[in-house]
């Protein structure tokens, strides 16, 4: 049997509280927190940008390349984690519905996967990582030694993103964000690569009827079972 690495990983589609669940999940192990769908957000951006035509593979390779993330902690406790592309902070752009659906867009693209793929290996080789994202448990750390996977029905994960939205006082139309949801599930999950899909070893936890602090608990207790 393969080495079991000090590695955390919760994968899951978008809206089942991964993002807070994986902070807290660091925080309460003093590890540090990888967010990967982060790093997809921002490859998306600047390709958008620099207008980038995702069928020019040469150009792709070009952009690529010259793509520089810096990852840095969030400063409060609540907050996501700064990116910076290319030394331009990006934090708060990236986080809009339309960057959403791009990054879905960027992730399905092989070269863009590699070069996350390999920085995010590299981030996480030293261990003591709690990283969130989609294939985290497939092929980022397959060798992670806590595997968490979270689901929740599209119309409750609907109705979290659409409180979440109008607690930054942004308009919501609740039957978009719920198609948008379902669409971005979809291409996820058909992607030829890295789709999302449960790992085998994997927890999977319904999020639907547990509050997000009753997630967290489950999942360190899960831990605390299984120490390695
Ligand atoms: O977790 P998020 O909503 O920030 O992720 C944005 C998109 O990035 C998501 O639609 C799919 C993609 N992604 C991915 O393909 N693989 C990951 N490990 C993380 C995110």
């Amino acid at each position: 049997m393969s080495l079991k690495r000090e590695i955390v990983t919760i994968d899951g589609p978008s809206g089942v509280g991964k993002s807070t669940i994986s902070r807290q999940v660091a925080r309460a192990l003093s590890f540090t927190y990888l967010d990967t769908g982060a790093m997809y957000r921002a490859v998306g951006f600047q390709l958008q940008e620099e207008e980038v035509d995702f069928t020019d593979e040469a150009a792709l390779e070009k952009s690529l390349q010259m793509i520089v993330l810096d990852l840095l902690p969030a400063v409060e406790e609540e907050d996501d984690v700064g990116v910076f592309v290319n030394g331009r902070d990006v934090s708060k752009v990236i986080r809009s519905p339309e960057m959403s659906m791009m990054a879905s867009r960027v992730s399905a693209l092989s070269p863009v996967r590699k070069k996350l793929t390999h920085m995010q290996q590299a981030i996480g080789a030293k261990g003591k990582i709690v990283a969130e994202g989609r294939d985290t448990g497939t092929v980022v750390f397959p060798n992670a030694a806590w595997k968490f996977y979270l689901d929740a029905a599209p119309e409750v994960r609907m109705q979290r993103r659409a409180d979440q939205l109008r607690s930054q006082d942004k308009k919501v139309d609740e039957e978009e964000l719920l198609q948008m949801i379902i669409k971005r599930d979809n291409d996820d999950q058909s992607r030829t690569i890295a789709p999302l899909c449960k790992a085998s070893d994997a927890h999977t936890i319904d999020t639907g009827a547990l509050t997000i602090d009753g997630v967290t608990a489950a999942i360190l207790r899960v831990i605390q079972e299984n120490s390695i």
